[in-house]
């Protein structure tokens, strides 16, 4: 583990009055834990923003089994894209829709090319990527 650096910081009252609000509704215990979150978070949004950087996503994607040939050609585009997928999901959410997570890793820009292309596939209704970035 690093050193650790003790920093103090000047905030107004209402600001600080809103965040820790904010801390204790999503069930932080201190401040100090709340703020390396928010730092992580911004450097962690800094580099996904660099097309190269390094990151793990997951694909969200809610589709129709019945459209015609969906299902194949998001079969073909996990294979082509083999390097990059870890795993994925399906599951089957009512008769006609199912929920298929698709877990990768590889370059920013790597997976919003593949998350677009899953995407735009017609018979896709709702797609979702969260990804975080790893050294
Ligand atoms: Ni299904």
């Amino acid at each position: 583990m690093s050193k650790v650096e003790r920093v103090g910081v000047s905030l107004d009252k209402e600001l600080l009055g809103q965040f820790d609000a904010l801390i204790d509704k999503q069930g932080y215990t201190n401040r100090s834990e709340a703020i390396r979150d928010l730092i992580r978070e911004r450097l962690s949004e800094e580099q996904l923003a660099k097309p190269t950087a390094k990151a793990v996503a997951g694909i969200f994607l809610v589709y129709d089994h019945h459209s015609t040939a969906l299902t194949d050609k998001l079969m073909k585009l996990q294979h082509n894209h083999l390097l990059h997928i870890i795993a994925s999901t399906h599951i089957h959410l009512d008769h006609h829709n199912c929920l298929e997570i698709i877990i990768l890793k590889g370059k920013v820009k790597e997976i919003e090319d593949l998350a677009n292309q899953m995407a735009s596939l017609k018979g896709v209704k709702l797609s979702k990527t969260n990804m975080i970035n790893v050294n």
